[in-house]
């Protein structure tokens, strides 16, 4: 069957089986999660040596800790005697060492095996070869970003790059320290859709006329269709009488110290491929990490980061919170109602894109190419 031609000023997206094939999530997770760089955990959340988290990563679950000296490392969280999940917790505090439930192997926070029973009867063992697996890691904005690639890509380029792409350079996003900031609020979605779904949702703003009212009603200039990322540079700025991006646009904080008077009054979204988007607002920053579960699961812990002082000094910032998590519950509802469809016959070619949405085109373009060619 021949496929109609498609009006000149639409696109196609992909086909709906992108969006429910447990092969292509499969080759996702290892073409793409398992083979770049991957934002895994807050750098303050390991607050002392032995504080570890645990995150999927693709198919691998990856151990992340501090070690003595203070320093993120990263493993495969997989004991190398018999296979068994060393940590089976989400988060926690070890003493001194990571020791394995099973048969009492025992790492040091560096990954070195350090102890076995019976070991010293094995005096042919070399302890350095059955240490654990080490996985890149790199800090940025405050967050440990971990890469399962044997040679991982160009952080600068890949990650930062992202950045500079949607900003024009590097100190544009320098300037909110993003890593000196403090947790005023998180809070973890567990959105019944594909990781892509998110993704593309994120990268438009046609929907936010209809489903977005508190931030239409905050930055008018998005009632239009067009998202802030649609040109390079661009902060889609405060309506007039809004004193501060909060739910009923009352006043928020102080400007963070450095954020320039160009970037005031003004809101940037960046999405760093695959799984971050960074918020930008004069007083804080909003960061999403995703975790892509399964083809039609992936929980989104988001961040609200403000300065230091204003945490510390027990400030109430709900009602800057209460914004975009309605941004959140909005947008996720909206995916979660797009993926039961992805399965239905109607959409199995795909929908289509209008103008103001053909961006999207480049991120399907660059999937595509990730795995290795159509797959419609
Ligand atoms: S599997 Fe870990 S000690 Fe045996
Ligand atoms: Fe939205």
């Amino acid at each position: 069957m021949t496929t109609p031609p498609i009006a000149p000023s639409l696109m196609a997206t992909l086909p709906g089986h992108y969006y429910t094939d447990p092969e292509i999530f499969r080759q996702e997770q290892e073409h793409i999660f398992e083979s770049m760089w991957f934002c895994a955990v807050r750098s303050a959340d390991l607050d002392k040596p032995g504080a570890f988290r645990t995150v999927q990563v693709g198919r691998e679950n990856v151990l992340i800790t501090r070690s003595r000296t203070g320093e993120p490392r990263a493993f495969l969280n997989v004991c190398r005697h018999r296979g068994a999940r060393l940590c089976t917790e989400e988060s926690g505090q070890v003493r001194r060492n990571l020791q394995c439930p099973y048969h009492a192997w025992t790492y040091d926070l560096d990954g070195k095996l350090i102890a076995a029973p019976n070991l010293v009867q094995m005096p042919d063992v070399d302890r350095t070869q059955y240490g654990l697996v080490k996985v890149a890691l790199r800090e940025w904005l405050g967050y440990a970003w971990v890469c399962l690639a044997e040679e991982p890509p160009s952080f600068e380029e890949t990650v930062i790059g992202a950045a500079v792409e949607r900003l024009g350079d590097t100190a544009s996003i320098e300037r909110y320290h993003t890593q000196d900031l403090a947790l005023g609020k998180r809070i973890s979605y567990d959105v019944k859709a594909n990781w892509k779904l998110i993704v593309e949702n994120f990268m438009e703003c046609y929907h936010c006329a209809t489903i977005h009212p508190e931030l239409t009603d905050v930055l008018p200039e998005f009632a239009d269709g067009y998202a802030a990322q649609y040109y390079v540079g661009h902060g889609a700025e405060f309506g007039d009488g809004v004193k501060g991006f909060t739910v009923d646009g009352s006043e928020g904080f102080g400007r963070l110290p450095q954020v320039a008077d160009d970037q005031d009054r003004r809101y940037y979204a960046i999405t760093v491929k695959p799984t971050v988007f960074i918020n930008l607002v004069p007083d804080h920053v909003i960061l999403h990490r995703m975790f892509p579960l399964a083809e039609d699961r992936t929980v989104v812990e988001c961040d609200w980061l403000y300065a230091p002082e204003v945490v510390a000094a027990g400030a109430d910032v709900s009602k800057s919170v209460e914004l975009f998590h309605r941004v959140n519950a909005q947008d996720f509802q909206a995916c979660e109602r797009t993926q039961p469809a992805m399965g239905s016959r109607a959409y199995r070619r795909g929908g289509v894109l209008v103008p103001t949405e053909h961006h999207i085109g480049i991120f399907h373009e660059w999937l595509t190419s990730k795995l290795g060619g159509a797959h419609a």
